[in-house]
């Protein structure tokens, strides 16, 4: 299987829109009621927003396809720090998500071997991310790649408030 991944450009607004709605939707849907999916499907996917994401440098959307099929993707953003990183340059990974069927075939190691590619590249000194500390998977997947939790934060969905871990990496610079 050759997995394919590249930079997602602003006239792919309608494919980073289905892709993060329909892989949020599979991975959510059953721990949730239908309001708050709802609620909260409409306002992270609104094809409106993706596009301003987009077309905003503070980001970078990767686009993971196999056969010219789009089975995943990753959001990173250099617009949120924590105290813990201090001064040192920390970049997030807003989400990573690869459609069930496709899991467990390294299409998530691809994209992320991307981002920590990015990261590195653009001398960020740290890599972070929330992830529900209910993801068992996403949680080891992290782990894998040397992540280790530094806190915790609440992560609206709808009415319901979450409990996201906070997972940090230090990455090796070009200085
Ligand atoms: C988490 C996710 C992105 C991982 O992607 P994936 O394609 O399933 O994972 P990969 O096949 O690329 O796994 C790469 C490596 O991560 C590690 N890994 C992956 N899943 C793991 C698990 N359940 N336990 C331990 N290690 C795991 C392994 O080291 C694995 O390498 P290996 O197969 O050689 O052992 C994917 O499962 C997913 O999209 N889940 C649903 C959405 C989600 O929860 N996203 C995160 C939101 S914060």
């Amino acid at each position: 299987m050759e997995i394919q991944v590249r930079k997602a450009l602003p006239d792919d607004f309608e494919i980073v829109t289905k892709v993060g709605h329909d892989t949020f939707y599979e991975t959510w849907r059953e721990y949730n009621t239908p309001e708050d999916m709802a609620a909260y499907l409409k306002k992270a996917f609104d094809p409106k927003v993706i596009l301003n994401d987009l077309n905003d440098a503070t980001n970078t959307f990767l686009i993971a396809s196999v056969n010219d099929k789009v089975i995943g993707y990753a959001k990173m953003r250099r617009d949120r720090t924590y105290d813990e990183f201090k001064n040192d340059p920390a970049i997030e990974i807003e989400r990573v998500y690869v459609f069930k069927e496709y899991q467990s075939q390294k299409i998530g190691k691809v994209l992320m071997d991307e981002c920590l590619k990015i990261a590195s590249a653009e001398n960020f000194a740290w890599i972070w991310l929330g992830v529900n500390i209910d993801n068992h998977k996403a949680i080891n997947f992290y782990k894998a790649y040397g992540f280790t939790i530094f806190g915790e934060k609440g992560f609206q969905l709808g009415d319901a408030i979450d409990t996201d871990y906070l997972m940090k990496r230090q990455l090796i610079t070009n200085n």
